[in-house]
């Protein structure tokens, strides 16, 4: 039966009304009907979509739900990469931050900072196209994540529609979240069921939207806040954190009602200790508070470094600690080979987490606590810091105390010689990646890690039990594997392993820089990775680089230029190089960033002043792109001074330390 006018606009005047409705429950927390007659709104709703099949949208508030589980997670790529934050632990921290900010932005006021605090969940980007839901991703590396839409539509408090006048594109950012009742409620029905509890609201949240079936999640307690933009229409440009807030509550998001602007370091800090003090009241768990300076026009003169805002600070709350007894010291070998004293500890609960391991860092520390078998330790974590032994309170509790551990002659995992080089704290085992099993497992595992080659289903279970039965002698071949030996492996079955060959296949194609940080070369991480790459047009031009050449790229000092050479320099790395590229590992070609167009390679500038024909920024890019860096302060390691109109004090202060002042037109013809 085709529907009529009438049927039709009731349908639109029911969903405006309970969208309205939810608006005012799950976002204002201020409802305005009783709940018998917003049910009975739902149900009319329900009953004429029944009858009337073609009238149902997907932005309907009967459709939180879809009706059938999903199969798999969808990768999505951010159009806009969802950024980190830097960490600050103490107050001095805070006013360095403020320091570095004013004076990259010029700014001798106070500044006004937006605080907020830092929502202990996981980051989340919902994409609305004219108004409507359409995607929602998890942060992932923050360039790519996982497509968990079905999952966020079942959100309340997240609108499928949002109000007022939206624009073409809006991505907005924020926090998912479970808060502390319903986490409470939910673990208390799990433990009378007989089912798995969760240690804490943020593992919660992540499992419920892991969720392959949004049905589950649906019965989750999840909520979100909201706090920043991806990719927006032109149109949107607030020019300030405060005006984006209030336009995310303009659309209907939720925005934590406990944000603040305040002015200058000690306005942070006031917050800081203010929001401290009401931590644990709160409904949701917070570690932390985020400070944002809140001019969008002194946001974009801060910039950005690697992966985080150079205008926003993330200030930690304190470690918690608890103290337990130590049981024993073992030794653990990392990817590098890098041997590290681990205390296994009396299980105990820190922070809702229980920690039964905890480093000790080094040798040189673990003697300095004087940490022995039976003595009572602090074990300190913070977030999603690895646990560590901070000292030790009472010395051999109960009267029995171990020796004093002593560093291992030879490997643990290998038996190889363990060497300490003088002056370095760190202990390394010789055998290598081909001799020894732990780096050999560690290699592996991080060449297949999401940053690198991003393999899924390599965890480090599968990737052990591959060294263990020889499977693997090194990374190329993992794409030798095949079905029928994976399915010999420990927790695997015919699915598992299909999944695992289609996804070593996958990674095939991937990007330069990801190749280069999975090789795991010392000291070359995921920026330095992508420095090498944008420079270099070939693995073979990279691996015929000298130290000088690497040495003239941007954030490439001698001790990296080393490491990269000394790994392209053994025969085994090259053959390892050259057999991952005949086994199909391939990425698009591009123009490599020639050295030879960077008359700037190592030196450093500073801009001041107004130059009279390019903005600051524009210099600055350009300096760049000619290998340069700028910095936003004069001192002896500057070499230039750009300086244009009204140069002020950094000009006074080039010309006491002798430093080259050049103007607009002297580095133009420089270039
Ligand atoms: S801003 C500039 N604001 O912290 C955009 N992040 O350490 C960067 N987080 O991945 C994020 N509360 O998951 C921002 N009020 C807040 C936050 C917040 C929690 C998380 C977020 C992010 C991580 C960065």
């Amino acid at each position: 039966m085709t529907p009529s006018n009438k049927v039709i606009k009731r349908v639109e005047a029911l969903r405006a009304q309970i969208n309205e409705h939810n608006h005012r429950y799950y976002v204002d927390d201020d409802p305005v009907i009783p709940d018998v007659e917003y049910d009975a709104l739902y149900r009319e709703l329900l009953e004429l979509e029944d009858k009337h099949p073609e009238l149902v949208i997907s932005s309907s508030p009967t459709q939180r739900v879809g009706a059938t589980p999903i199969g798999q997670f969808e990768t999505v790529t951010h159009a806009l990469p969802m950024l980190s934050l830097a960490n600050a632990f103490d107050a001095e921290e805070v006013g360095e931050f403020d320091r570095r900010v004013r004076e990259r932005t010029e700014h001798d006021d106070e500044l006004a900072y937006v605080a907020e605090p830092k929502l202990d969940g996981l980051a989340i980007s919902i994409r609305y196209e004219k108004g409507v839901l359409v995607q929602a991703a998890t942060r992932g590396d923050g360039q790519t994540g996982e497509d968990v839409t079905h999952n966020v539509r079942t959100i309340a408090s997240v609108p499928l529609t949002l109000r007022g006048d939206p624009p073409d594109v809006l991505e907005v950012r924020g926090e998912v979240f479970m808060p502390r009742k319903g986490f409470a409620a939910m673990n208390d029905a799990a433990l009378k069921a007989g089912e798995k509890t969760f240690k804490n609201p943020r593992n919660a949240a992540a499992g419920s939207l892991r969720q392959l079936d949004p049905a589950e999640t649906a019965k989750r307690p999840l909520d979100a806040f909201f706090y920043a933009l991806g990719e927006v229409s032109d149109e949107v440009q607030p020019e300030s954190q405060t005006e984006l807030l209030s336009l995310l509550r303009g659309f209907g998001l939720c925005v934590c009602p406990e944000v603040r602007t305040v002015t200058g370091v000690a306005g942070c800090l006031a917050f800081y200790e203010d929001i401290g003090r009401k931590r644990d009241g709160l409904p949701y768990d917070i570690d932390g508070v985020v400070y944002k300076v809140d001019s969008t026009l002194l946001q974009r003169r801060a910039g950005f470094i690697s992966r985080a805002p150079r205008w926003a600070l993330a200030h930690k709350f304190p470690a918690q600690e608890v103290t337990t007894t130590l049981l024993n010291v073992d030794f653990q070998v990392g990817r590098t080979g890098a041997v590290t004293p681990v205390a296994r500890l009396d299980p105990v609960d820190v922070g809702g987490v229980t920690v039964s391991n905890a480093t000790l860092h080094n040798m040189d520390e673990l003697v300095r606590k004087d940490v022995r078998p039976g003595d009572t330790v602090i074990v300190r974590r913070a977030g999603d810091v690895i646990p560590e032994v901070g000292s030790v309170v009472q010395a051999g509790t109960s009267g029995r105390r171990g020796e004093l551990p002593t560093l291992p002659t030879r490997c643990p995992e290998c038996q190889s010689p363990i060497e300490r080089i003088e002056g370095e704290a760190v202990a390394r085992c010789t055998g290598g990646m081909a001799v020894c099993p732990a780096q050999k497992k560690f290699g592996v595992w991080h060449f297949g890690s999401r940053k690198a080659m991003d393999i899924d289903g390599l965890g480090e279970q599968v990737v052990e039990q591959l060294v263990a039965n020889s499977l693997i002698e090194q990374v190329a071949d993992l794409y030798t594997l095949t079905v029928p030996q994976l399915i010999e492996l420990d927790r695997m079955c015919e699915k598992s392993a299909t999944n695992l060959v289609k996804a070593i296949a996958k990674s095939k194609e991937t990007t330069f820089a990801r190749f280069l940080f999975g090789l795991g070369i010392r000291e070359v991480g995921e920026s330095t990775a992508q420095t090498l790459a944008s420079h270099f047009a070939s693995v073979d031009d990279l691996m015929a680089a000298t130290a000088e050449d690497l040495q003239a790229l941007p954030d490439v000092g001698p001790i990296v230029a080393k490491r990269i050479v000394d790994y392209f320099s053994l025969e085994t790395n090259r053959n390892l190089v050259n057999e991952l590229v005949d086994a199909g590992i391939h990425w698009p070609e591009h123009q490599p960033v020639s050295a030879g167009d960077q008359p700037f390679a190592g030196k450093t500038f500073v801009i001041t002043g107004t130059l009279p024909s390019m903005t600051r920024e524009e210099a600055k890019a350009m300096i760049i792109a000619k290998g340069g860096k700028v910095t936003g302060s004069v001192s002896k390691k500057t070499d230039y001074l750009l300086a244009g109109e009204k140069a002020g004090s950094k000009l006074e202060k080039a010309e006491r330390l002798g430093i080259e002042i050049i103007s607009e037109s002297s580095i133009q013809n420089l270039v």
